[in-house]
């Protein structure tokens, strides 16, 4: 699960160097590597609560649909994405704790 975070985190880093290059390509790559592929198993997924389980979903959703908007959508529809998206990680961090989850 950590392993999945740091790809999320490397993302996010990815998305905002491509934003800033106006490298779109760099941005919706970097988007995909952290869409539904890079969800946990569902072995794993199902150990977890259900509540926890939506917010992963949910988050790799967010970074499809991003990745997907790249090239129709502007630079501002891009960072608002990105506003909504990490928002996922705000609220899971707030209430998650591994040793809570186990
Ligand atoms: C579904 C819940 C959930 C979501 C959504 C989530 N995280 Fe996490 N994340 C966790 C939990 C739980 C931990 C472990 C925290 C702890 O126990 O200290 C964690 C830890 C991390 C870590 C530490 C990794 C390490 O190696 O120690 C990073 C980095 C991270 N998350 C990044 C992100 C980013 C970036 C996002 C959003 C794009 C995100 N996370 C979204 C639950 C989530």
């Amino acid at each position: 699960m950590l392993a999945e975070m740091r790809t999320m985190l490397k993302s996010l880093n990815r998305i905002m160097h491509g934003l800033a290059a106006g490298d779109t390509v760099m941005v919706e790559d970097a988007a995909r590597a952290s869409g539904a592929k890079a969800a946990l198993s569902p072995q794993l997924g199902k150990k977890l609560p259900a509540h926890f389980q939506d917010l992963e979903r949910r988050v790799h959703q967010r970074f499809d649909q991003l990745a997907d908007a790249v090239k129709s959508g502007t630079r501002d529809d891009v960072v608002k994405r990105m506003a909504a998206l990490t928002g996922y990680c705000v609220t899971c961090h707030d209430t998650y704790r591994l040793d809570e989850a186990k």
